[in-house]
C-alpha cells in the first residue's frame, strides 16, 4: 500500500515568503506494506538514505550539500545509508588521475563534518576509475572505492536493533548484476537468518523498479534475484536503490522496492527542458529519504525535496 503526496513546493515557497524552504517541504511520502498509524507501531531505528550525491568542485555543490545535511540532521537519525555514484564520475575513459583525487578529498572533507554518524555506503557505477594507466594502480577499480567509503568491502551485511542490512555491489558485467561470487554469499547470508527477519537491502541500480521501464537501468539478473527472495517467505524483505535519480515503488511478492531519487538531481545543475523543476531530474526534484524502520518489520519511506 502506498500514498504519495506530491508538494507544491514553489506554492509553498511562495507562501512562506522563504528563498529556501528546509524541513517546511511536505515530503513525498510513501509509506511500505503497512497503513496503521506510525504510533501503533514501535520505531526502532531512523535512517537517512541519501543516494547519487555527484559530489564534484563545480557549481558550489559541496555548500550546497552542506546545507542538505543541517537539515538531515533535523530528522534526529541514527545513521546514513548512501546509495553510491558518491563522487559526480570518476569512470569515463578521459577522466585523469587528479581529477579522481580531487573529488574524493572534496567528499573526504565533507564526511568529516559529519563523522559523528555512521555511513554504510555502496559502489555506483560512477565512483570506480577503471582509466588507470595500469591494473595494478592503487586507484584503479572497486578497491580503492571501498577504501575512499570506508566500508569493508564491496558487498556486506550488519545487524541493527533486529533488522538484517545487506549491501550489494551492482557493478557487475552486464550490470545492474551480481557476480557468481556475491550471488553464492547473498543466498547464504539469507539463508542464515532466523523466520521473520526484517531485511532492508541497498544496491546502486535498482533491483526492480518502475522509472527504469522507460529509462531503463534495472538490474539485468532481477529475475534471478526475486525468485531467491522467493524462497523466504517468512521474511520481510525491503530494497532500496538509487542509480535513476528518479522516485518510485514497487511491489513484486511482497517484497517492497524502492527507488529514492538523488541528492544531486540534475547532477547539481539546473536541468533540462524535460526538468519538471529547476535541478530536477524528470519529474523528481533532488532529496534525501528518511526511512523509519518498525520493530515488526514495517517500514516507512518519506521522501524529502531540497531546494539548495
Ligand atoms: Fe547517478
Amino acid at each position: 500500500m502506498k500514498t504519495i503526496h506530491y508538494p507544491k513546493r514553489r506554492l509553498l515557497i511562495k507562501q512562506l515568503g522563504l528563498g529556501v524552504v528546509a524541513s517546511a517541504v511536505t515530503p513525498v511520502t510513501i509509506a511500505a506494506n503497512d497503513v496503521r498509524n506510525s504510533n501503533e507501531r514501535k520505531k526502532v531505528l531512523r535512517i537517512a538514505n541519501i543516494t547519487d550525491v555527484h559530489i564534484r568542485p563545480e557549481l558550489n555543490a559541496p555548500n550546497r550539500f552542506k546545507k542538505c545535511l543541517e537539515d538531515i540532521k533535523k530528522h534526529e537519525i541514527d545513521f546514513f545509508l548512501n546509495g553510491g555514484d558518491t563522487i559526480l564520475a570518476a569512470d569515463y575513459n578521459d577522466i585523469k588521475r587528479n581529477r579522481v583525487t580531487d573529488q574524493w578529498a572534496i567528499w573526504q572533507e565533507l564526511r568529516n563534518g559529519f563523522s559523528e554518524y555512521k555511513m554504510y555506503s555502496c559502489l555506483g557505477n560512477h565512483d570506480m576509475w577503471w582509466a588507470a594507466p595500469s591494473k595494478n594502480d592503487s586507484m584503479y577499480g572497486k578497491d580503492y572505492v571501498v577504501k575512499q567509503l570506508g566500508i569493508p568491502k564491496r558487498y556486506y551485511s550488519f545487524d541493527k536493533v533486529g533488522w538484517h542490512f545487506i549491501v550489494l555491489d551492482s557493478n557487475n558485467e552486464n550490470a545492474g548484476s551480481l557476480d557468481y561470487e556475491q550471488r553464492i554469499w547473498l543466498e547464504n547470508d539469507l539463508d542464515k537468518l532466523p523466520a521473520g527477519t526484517p531485511i532492508l537491502i541497498m544496491s546502486h541500480y535498482p533491483i526492480l523498479g518502475v522509472s527504469t521501464i522507460p529509462y531503463g537501468g534495472n538490474h539485468t539478473d532481477s529475475k534471478y534475484i526475486t525468485k531467491i527472495f522467493y524462497k523466504h517467505p517468512d521474511k520481510k524483505i525491503n530494497c532500496i536503490s538509487g542509480h535513476m535519480h528518479l522516485l518510485d515503488n514497487a511491489v513484486y511478492n511482497n517484497v517492497n522496492y524502492f527507488c529514492n531519487g538523488s541528492l544531486s538531481g540534475f547532477w547539481w545543475g539546473e536541468g533540462d527542458k524535460e526538468s519538471a523543476g529547476k535541478g530536477w531530474y524528470q519529474e523528481t526534484p533532488p532529496g534525501y529519504a528518511i526511512m523509519d524502520l518498525f520493530e515488526d518489520g514495517t517500514l516507512q519511506n518519506n521522501y524529502y525535496p531540497h531546494s539548495y
